[in-house]
């Protein structure tokens, strides 16, 4: 088969290895790759540093047009900036993981963050690899192949509280499990598997297994068109 450009949505509650997946594929493919939910983690960012409380939805949206996101496409280095400002680092303060849930529910929040990932998903001129909640569904429902990413809450909570160094795994599920009811309960654009994605459990697989399997899935893709 001719090596086209592809576009693969990758959706998953957290904890699933959707990022470790995404960023290999990516690199193996000779694609772009896109975190969405470091996006959200930004805006987010961005609303703590500059005194917005993030619990008041109409103060969330009246500022959410105000910080420039740049994201960065390569798998082998993705990078982040607010306002021009690397934000890689405060962007996974456990701060900023406790309010990303409030500020993605906001209607104005998504509209602005989805047309970002649509225009660079458009401009990836070898294909992307797109990871986040709601990129099947919603961002980029005519993606070449989607697929969801599910673990077990305790498989997902030790690999979280690996990634932490050491952190409580009964206090990082309950956290976890939390994050992820309010990111499927939110009104708009939940997170939620498109009709037509694979869904691949990953609770019983190591990550190279996680990778092949999705690389296979992109190969028959391509092959099929
Ligand atoms: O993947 P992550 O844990 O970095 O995502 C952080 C949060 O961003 C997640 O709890 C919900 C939100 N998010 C979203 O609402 N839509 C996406 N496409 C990606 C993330």
């Amino acid at each position: 088969p001719t090596v086209e450009s592809v576009i693969v949505a990758i959706d998953g509650p957290s904890g699933t290895g959707k990022s470790s997946t995404s960023k290999a594929v990516a690199a193996k493919l000779g694609l772009s790759y896109l975190d969405t939910g470091a996006q959200y983690r930004a805006i987010t960012w961005w609303m703590i540093s500059n005194g917005v409380d993030v619990h008041d939805t109409e103060a969330v949206a009246n500022a959410a047009s105000k910080p420039v996101i740049v994201s960065g496409t390569d798998p082998a280095r993705p990078t982040i900036t607010v306002d021009g400002a690397d934000a890689s680092g405060p962007i996974r303060t456990e701060e900023v993981t406790s309010k990303v849930s409030a500020v993605s529910a906001v209607p104005e929040v998504r509209a602005l963050i989805t047309e970002l990932q649509r225009t660079i998903a458009r401009g990836a001129e070898t294909g992307i690899v797109v990871e986040g909640r709601d990129i099947g569904t919603t961002v980029l429902p005519d993606a070449d192949l989607k697929i969801f990413l599910t673990a077990s809450p305790e498989a997902r909570a030790a690999r979280r509280s690996g990634e932490l160094k050491g952190a409580d795994v009964t206090a990082t599920k309950e956290a976890l499990v939390k994050r992820d009811a309010a990111d499927s309960s939110r009104k708009t654009s939940p997170l939620a598997k498109a009709d037509d994605a694979v869904e691949v459990d990953t609770t019983e697989l190591t990550l190279d297994q996680v990778i092949e399997c999705v690389v296979t899935l992109v190969d028959e893709r391509r092959g099929a068109t």
